[in-house]
């Protein structure tokens, strides 16, 4: 397994190295780990096969073990179709796995999803065009029968915690995109899920408004320590946000190999971390296990992922 863990003594938040962290952290397959509700999902032998044209299929997703743990904000990596929506989808009980198991907080992940124990946001915000942002960030709450004074309490904590309080009463046609995904984000955050799925939700945004969000999400993880399943085609923003980076290779997607990056308590994780020597060490880690140690930057063989 690469690690830039000699590096990470420059960070300026101090963090223990992985091997002497006081967080339990279990063997990095997390195959061997035990499928109990302290883990916010554990995935263990999943194998998705779609059926493909004429009969023949498409093997997504095979031999895939994970275990993502309470309060760890782990990122998928990998080329464009090697399974990443398809492994999020699965934990969402969107999908259902071919063969294997997936557990979020020890529960199956159908009665997770029955259970709102996580939230969900997705590269298009999906806000309904006809709510304000109060009413979009709301609708989970008002769909699950929370009384109207907890709902009114709930939203304006949310709709400040993203930083939206002077937009509450617009419509999301009236704000940018930026500011349409932190709506999303509120939506999810709404039940106080434990765990958050994330499938590229940045993706639609330019870079400085990226970096923004990025911030902002550690923050709003930092608050509410929730576990996060975030994946993206870009390799700083798994490095700058992830306690791990989770690699994946293409057909069959499977796992090929996780990068502890550990930069720092999330809370204290600024701006200029993303000139820190740590934060560089980290992209190289995370790089050289997507394409291998001689490769250059930008000629990898990775289609779909962003290495600058
Ligand atoms: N519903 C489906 N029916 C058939 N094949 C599917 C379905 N969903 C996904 N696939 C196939 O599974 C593979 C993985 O797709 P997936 O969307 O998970 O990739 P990805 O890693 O998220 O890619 P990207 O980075 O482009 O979003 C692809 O080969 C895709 O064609
Ligand atoms: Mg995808």
């Amino acid at each position: 397994m690469s690690s830039p863990s000699s590096a990470s003594t420059a960070a300026s938040a101090p963090e223990p190295t992985p091997a002497s962290s006081s967080t339990p952290v279990p063997a990095a397959s997390g195959a061997s780990a035990a499928s109990s509700a302290s883990e916010a999902v554990v995935v263990r032998g999943v194998e998705r096969v779609f059926p493909g044209a004429k009969g023949a299929t498409v093997t997504a997703l095979t031999g895939i073990d994970l275990v993502v743990h309470a309060g760890e904000f782990v990122s998928l990596i990998g080329p464009s179709g090697c399974g990443k929506s398809t492994l999020l989808r699965l934990i969402a009980d969107l999908d259902t796995p071919t063969s294997g198991e997936i557990r979020v907080f020890g529960k199956t992940a159908k009665q997770a999803r029955i259970d709102q124990s996580y939230g969900i946001a997705f590269q298009q915000a999906g806000l309904l065009p006809w709510r304000t942002v109060s009413a979009n960030i709301e609708l989970p709450l008002q769909l699950h029968g929370i009384g109207a004074a907890e709902r009114r309490a709930r939203v304006a904590e949310l709709v400040e915690l993203v930083g939206l309080t002077d937009f509450a009463t617009h419509y999301p046609d009236q704000l940018s995109g930026g500011m349409q995904q932190r709506v999303a984000i509120a939506r999810s955050l709404a039940e106080q899920p434990r765990l958050l799925l994330m499938d590229e939700p940045f993706g639609a945004l330019d870079e400085m408004t990226r970096e923004r969000m990025q911030t902002e999400l550690l923050r709003i993880r930092a608050e509410t320590g929730a576990a996060v399943v975030f994946v993206t085609h870009s390799i700083p923003e798994a490095v700058y946000l992830s306690d791990r980076v989770v690699v994946m290779s293409p057909r069959p997607g499977r796992i090929t190999d996780e990068v502890d990056v550990r930069l720092g308590d999330a809370a204290e994780r600024g701006e200029d971390l993303r000139e820190d020597a740590a934060f560089f060490a980290g992209v190289t880690a995370v790089r050289e296990a997507l394409h291998g140690p001689a490769s250059a930057p930008a000629t990898g063989s990775a289609r779909g992922v962003d290495v600058r």
